[in-house]
């Protein structure tokens, strides 16, 4: 070779990404353990700008398709995911509403303000009904929201009988009444959100003595969840763990939220206008969420060291600035490749816990915060968050494998992040590696080391996009999907694959 095709030659290479040096990756499948609760790629739908009314419910008269009222389009988008768990009905929401409003003939539900979301009316067309309804079209197990803020022990309780309840009583009279026979199979009951603020502005010490009663008379063979802290409020956590040692039969589950906020609450920033620096400080805030669970995870193993309460992340996701000209209180914000990542980076981080994080609902599911699916009219998009969690759906109900990685680091600005994040399971005979790149200019090699020989087979699919700023919009073809990627067969349980920048991929490696 004449030294004029050198360069020609290193920069082939350095195209391809094969001149860095590969990270290796070592997979051990005997070493898979803990089930990966499906509940942990939940939604999350509360009555909240467009994301019940015109995004999830449009009304029978409507000339948008439907069935039943719920929009023909959405409910088939999201049935492709197989939501496993949606939580409703808020939210702060939850703490004003009061279920009777919900129920009955539609003409005679009162028309309400929602104070915390735009002031607007709330006509209460969508009630319990309707959601449990919704939640039998998407196939998703319903969870519902109690009220503890502003509602009473009595009215929680009858909610509850009036869904679950078989016996004869006047609650389950007045669901016969409004023409439902059979009770519904609801397991899952929030007992208050955000107590510490929207939720009543409570102490921890105020808010666990109520949860002690409320729980009391929610009676049956129930999922309790309870109120939990926001972020790092270590303290909350810790004075209500104490405060329900002795009374664990009655908690399954402790919430916590957290948002990924790239310059916290004082700064909101817009959703598909930023650069490298704006990409590197929302990953890094995205991957606080592991220093989180780790926290608060300890807390609760000092007091319940077998693990029997859960941590519930009942909301998570990104929270920008609104999009220009609409209603600030409605939280409609886009989606770009950056929030795909942060989905990978949240999901990982679940699946890694699975031990303690049985369930996780990304806020929200349809025009609100981080969507999955954002509507305009009739129009529909589904965004990129939307194909991350398709294709990490392979994880649901896995064995959790231990993913063996020692980052190569990605710095830009004061940030320093590990440029590859990555959750692993075993689905039967399958292995499936979801890995994200979080580095959006240079692509990682990885060389996969697997201590089986007998994975012959490899598929790849991948989510990725020229610019990193890139969204799907309405009336334009799609930027950012979910596409085959391909992969090499693994030879002697090795393979090597060069990760794109700023993608994530999906790695399935069969016999
Ligand atoms: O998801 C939007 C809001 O964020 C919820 O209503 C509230 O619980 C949280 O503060």
């Amino acid at each position: 070779m004449t030294h004029r095709f050198i360069p020609f030659l290193i920069a082939l290479l350095g195209l391809s990404g094969t001149l860095r040096a590969q990270t290796p990756i070592y997979l051990h499948p005997d070493e898979a353990g803990e089930i990966i609760a499906p509940e942990i790629y939940g939604h999350f739908a509360e009555h909240l700008g467009r994301c019940i009314y015109g995004g999830i419910f449009v009304g029978e008269d409507s000339d948008i398709p439907n069935v039943r009222g719920f929009r023909t389009d959405v409910v088939e988008a999201l049935r492709a995911l197989q939501v496993p768990v949606l939580r409703w009905p808020g939210g702060c929401f939850a703490d004003t509403y009061h279920w009777r409003d919900g129920i009955g003939p539609r003409e005679d539900r009162p028309a309400i303000v929602n104070i915390h979301w735009g002031g607007v009316t709330e006509d209460n067309s969508f009630g319990t009904h309707e959601f449990l309804d919704f939640c039998e079209l998407i196939g998703a197990d319903p969870y519902i929201n109690l009220n503890v803020g502003s509602g009473t022990v009595r009215e929680a309780s009858e909610w509850v009988e009036y869904v679950t309840a078989s016996h004869k009583s006047p609650m389950t009279d007045l669901r016969r009444q409004n023409g439902r026979e059979e009770p519904w199979d609801v397991k899952y009951w929030g007992i208050g959100n955000e107590n510490w603020g929207c939720g009543g502005n409570m102490r921890p010490e105020y808010y666990t003595d109520l949860y002690r009663q409320f729980a009391s008379y929610v009676r049956g063979p129930l999922y309790k969840i309870a109120g939990g802290p926001s972020s790092g409020d270590y303290n909350w956590m810790r004075v209500f763990m104490e405060g329900t040692q002795r009374q664990q039969w009655m908690v399954k589950g402790v919430s916590l939220h957290h948002y990924t906020l790239p310059y916290g609450w004082g700064k909101k920033v817009p959703a598909t206008e930023f650069d490298e620096a704006g990409w590197a400080r929302t990953l890094e805030q995205a991957l606080e969420m592991d220093h989180l669970v780790t926290q608060h995870s300890a807390i609760m193993d000092q007091y319940d060291p077998e693990g029997r309460v859960h941590l519930i992340v009942d909301e998570w996701g990104t929270w920008y600035e609104v999009e220009a000209g609409t209603e600030p209180g409605f939280l409609y914000q886009q989606n770009t490749l950056r929030d795909a990542l942060v989905a990978a980076v949240h999901l990982n981080i679940f699946n890694q816990h699975a031990e303690r994080v049985k369930m996780a609902n990304i806020a929200q599911m349809v025009n609100v915060l981080q969507a999955v699916v954002l509507t305009q009219e009739e129009e529909m998009v589904l965004t990129p968050t939307y194909y991350v969690f398709q294709m990490y759906q392979v994880h649901q109900g896995g064995r959790l494998l231990p993913v063996n990685l020692n980052s190569p680091r990605y710095t830009v600005g004061g940030e320093d992040l590990p440029a590859l994040h990555a959750s692993a399971s075993m689905q039967g005979d399958t292995l499936h590696l979801t890995i994200a790149n979080l580095d959006p200019n240079q692509a990682h090699p990885i060389d996969l080391r697997i201590s089986d020989e007998r994975f012959r087979q490899a598929h790849g699919r991948i989510i990725t996009a020229p610019d990193m700023q890139a969204y799907n919009d309405f009336g334009q073809a799609e930027q950012v999907r979910l596409e085959d990627f391909s992969v090499p067969k693994p030879r002697k349980g090795s393979l090597s694959v060069s990760l794109p920048a700023k993608s994530v991929v999906h790695i399935a490696l069969f016999p």
